[in-house]
This record gives structure tokens, C-alpha cells and sequence, in this order.
């Protein structure tokens, strides 16, 4: 590290900032599948930034885009003005969206993208004359970003203990993930579809259905390390909302755009949402941006209850359809479009779960589940600390192997850009298997 660097003033997110700043890990290039530290080592991303750089990292013709507009047009109001990029990246993201979902409202990233599903879905309700519908229902475990709609949904712990009740009328089903049943499934797990019954049976009994708003899901939990939905649960959830009028959000941040092999996984699943959350992929996470993609209906209810004239829709955010996020996203769109980038995914998928589940019998593995380009690792915790061992596997990559790798509790998460080749599956799941062995020959030695 340049010795110069002073590491006191940025406030970190997500980190343990003490122990990241006795020992930065400081990424200053990248490119296609690999980021450059600054001690000049290359370091092969096993997970896409943060589930975010689909295409690789600084694709030219991304990178292009974003150069122009910036020399073109800063920025332009979308608040009663407009400027055709934004128009043409909505259209570029229906064009990909599942049938019927065709209108998009920008933001900045999935926070965002979730906060304002949940005031679409409470709004449409209102303007319908169904304004008993207020409450939410979100998923132990689920991820919805930091926005207090998000951890309201969300099922995290740790984001929502320190922040008071934060929205009323939330509940949540139960998450679906079943080691005990499901462990080293190869894809879809077999068992806990059931799981999904217990939005009507219980949770809809408890509140009564007139008083739901909308359920939201991941359609592949990820942050809180890769729960997978049991074959039919999903469908399952969707004759539910079908049953009662319930909305069904898909919070696709890190499933849209090619994580399993397919535009976003509804298409992958065949379950339609009536919204899509997404991000990330959206501009190869090249500038900041966040769309809900609507269903054509829902969007139409707001235009027609509304006087002329008037607004129809009291939300938005300064940089709503920026122009850069837009040039982005249009080129982002286009560069999956030409290398087919989601076709490959789904071509290199097989490989990358053979390589996943070699892992299956190596020191510590407990589980090893994978969809698409996802794979979830999960470790026998070290005894009195949890999240020690993952942790430490995490360090040891990056130092040592040269790999990125992410870890949440005693999960590794892995989810690599989608134009990883074979031999850098190689490469990255050996480096963990050799860290799990060493890992195991180190505490034997302590023993
Ligand atoms: C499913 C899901 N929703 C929302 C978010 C929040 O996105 P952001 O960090 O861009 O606000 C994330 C981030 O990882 C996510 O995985």
C-alpha cells in the first residue's frame, strides 16, 4: 500500500473498518475478469464486484458510452423535463423484461429499487380504491437493501436491530433453506415447497389477505449466502398472490440480468412477477443505477386515476435516469445482447457446478448449493466464532491465491462475471479447496 494513503476519513460500509484499515486490501485497475491491487498482484473476481460486473470489468464499449455522454450532457432534470437516453434505457430494459412488465422507473441503485416497489405496490393499491392494503410481507434471511423500506422487508438481523421498528405491518415468511433435508443438491433443492404454504396458511390466516399489499422475495436469496427456492415454491407463492390480489415484487438485484443463465429469473423460473427490482447488472455496475420494471396494468392505474396535469406519481430522486447511468445502461444492454452473455452463462453453468460440488467431502464443507453462475459454500463454523472460518478463507484467497471471494457468516458466495472460462473456475474453486486444507492442517497441528 503507498504509505500516503490515509485511511481515517472514509467511514466504511458493511466492513470491519479496524481490521480493514491494519491491513488494506486495496483494488486500483480493472479488467474483464480480474481486478489489480495496488501492490501491482492480479486478482481473479469470483464474484463479479458485489454480484454486479456481468460482463466483465471495463468492457470498452461501456466504458465508451459513459466517456461521451460525460463530454456530451452532465446532467438533465427528469422532474417535468426529460432527455432521450432515459427514454431509450427504459426501452432497452423493457425490451429484455418478461412480457408484460414494459414500464420502468429509474433510481440509483437496489435500495432504492426496492423502496420505491413497495410505494408503487401501496400507492396502486390506493389509487384503485383498495387503500386497506397496507401491509408488507418479506422473508427471514431475505436482502433488500438498506433504505428503511428495504430493512423492513428484509430479514437480516444485524441491518435492522439497531434501527427501531422501522415500518409497521410487516411480516415475514419463513426462508426455505434445509440443510438437513437438501444438502449438496446439484441446483433446485428437492424438498420444502411446503414452506411456501405457510404464507396462506399462516401468515394471510393471521392477517387477513384484504390487508396485503404485496409479498416481495429474492427469487435466489444471495447476501445471507445462497438459498435456493425448492423446486415449485416459487409457483407456489405466485397462486397465493394470484388467490388474494396480492402483489408478487421480485427483487432481482442480483439475479436479473444473466445470473442464472436467463434475462432475470422469472424467465428462468417461468414465474412472473408483477414487479422486478433490479440494479447492479443494469449499467456492469459501471455507474450507480436502479430500476423497478412494472407491469403494464399497475403502471396504467396510477395514469388514469390521476387528473390532467396532474402528477401521478409523488416519488422520484434527482438523478433518476441520469444521463451517464442511462449511456451506460444502454451500452451495458447492448454488449449482453451482442456476446449473447446470457446464452454463455447458461452454457458455462454445468462446469461451474461440477467445480463446485468437487468441493463436496474437502474439511469443513457442510453444504454446497448452486444455480446458473451462484454457488454457496457452506463451513462448519469454528467453535465460539462464527464467521471466523470464512472469513479467514476470505483473507487467504485474496493475500494468498490471488482469487476475490465473498463471505457472509460461514458462507462463501460466489458469483462470477458471466464470461468466466473453465480454466478460471479451476483456478477459483482450487484456491479454496487448498485453503480449506490448509485451514485443516493448520488446526490439526494446534490440536
Ligand atoms: C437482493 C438485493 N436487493 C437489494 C440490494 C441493495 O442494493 P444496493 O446495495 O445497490 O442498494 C442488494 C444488494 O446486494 C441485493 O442483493
Amino acid at each position: 500500500m503507498p504509505t500516503t494513503l490515509n485511511t481515517d476519513h472514509f467511514w466504511m460500509p458493511f466492513t470491519a473498518n479496524r481490521q480493514f484499515k491494519s491491513k488494506p486490501r486495496l483494488l486500483v485497475a480493472a479488467s474483464g475478469m480480474h481486478y489489480t491491487t495496488d501492490d501491482g498482484r492480479q486478482i481473479l473476481d469470483g464474484t463479479a464486484g458485489l454480484w454486479c460486473t456481468n460482463a466483465g470489468h471495463c468492457h470498452p464499449k461501456i466504458v465508451e458510452a459513459i466517456q461521451q455522454q460525460a463530454a456530451k450532457m452532465d446532467f438533465a432534470p427528469v422532474f417535468q423535463m426529460g432527455h432521450p437516453l432515459a427514454f431509450e434505457a427504459a426501452s432497452a430494459l423493457a425490451a429484455i423484461a418478461p412480457e408484460g412488465l414494459n414500464r420502468v422507473f429509474f433510481c440509483n441503485d437496489g435500495s432504492e429499487s426496492v423502496d420505491t416497489a413497495l410505494k408503487i405496490a401501496l400507492a396502486y393499491h390506493r389509487v384503485r380504491g383498495d387503500g386497506l392494503r397496507t401491509r408488507l410481507i418479506g422473508r427471514e434471511r431475505g436482502y433488500h437493501g438498506v433504505g428503511f423500506g428495504g430493512i423492513a422487508v428484509g430479514g437480516i438481523a444485524g441491518n435492522r436491530k439497531h434501527f427501531g421498528p422501522t415500518l409497521a405491518g410487516v411480516d415475514h415468511l419463513r426462508h426455505p433453506l434445509d440443510i438437513a433435508r437438501n444438502a449438496f443438491s446439484h441446483g433446485l433443492p428437492e424438498h420444502g415447497a411446503e414452506i411456501a404454504d405457510e404464507f396462506e396458511q399462516r401468515l394471510l390466516a393471521l392477517h387477513d389477505p384484504a390487508t396485503v399489499a404485496a409479498l416481495i422475495v429474492e427469487p435466489v436469496q444471495g447476501s445471507t449466502g445462497v438459498i435456493l427456492p425448492p423446486k415449485g415454491y416459487l409457483q407456489k407463492l405466485r397462486a397465493v398472490c394470484d388467490k388474494y390480489g396480492i402483489l408478487l415484487i421480485f427483487d432481482e438485484v442480483i439475479t436479473g440480468f444473466g445470473r442464472l443463465g436467463a434475462p432475470f429469473a422469472a424467465d428462468y423460473f417461468g414465474v412472473m412477477p408483477d414487479m422486478i427490482c433490479c440494479a447492479k447488472g443494469l449499467t456492469n455496475a459501471s455507474v450507480p443505477m436502479g430500476a423497478v420494471i412494472v407491469r403494464q396494468d399497475i403502471h396504467d392505474a396510477f395514469m388514469s386515476a390521476a387528473g390532467e396535469n396532474a402528477i401521478e406519481f409523488f416519488h422520484g430522486y434527482t438523478y433518476t435516469g441520469h444521463p451517464l447511468a442511462a449511456a451506460a445502461a444502454i451500452a451495458t444492454m447492448a454488449v449482453y445482447k451482442s456476446e449473447n452473455l446470457f446464452d454463455r452463462a447458461a452454457a458455462t453453468a454445468p462446469y461451474f457446478e461440477q467445480a463446485a460440488h468437487s468441493l463436496k467431502g474437502l474439511p469443513f464443507v457442510k453444504d454446497v448449493r448452486n444455480l446458473g453462475l451462484v454457488c454457496g459454500i457452506e463451513l462448519e463454523p469454528v467453535a465460539g466464532k462464527p464467521g471466523a472460518r470464512a472469513f479467514d478463507a476470505f483473507l487467504k484467497c485474496f493475500w494468498e491465491k490471488g482469487v476475490l471471494i465473498r463471505t457472509t457468516g460461514d458462507i462463501i458466495a460466489l458469483s462470477p462475471p458471466l464470461i468466466i472460462e473453465p480454466g478460471q473456475i479451476d483456478q477459483l474453486f482450487t484456491a479454496i479447496g487448498d485453503v480449506l486444507k490448509e485451514q485443516h492442517a493448520a488446526s490439526s497441528t494446534v490440536a
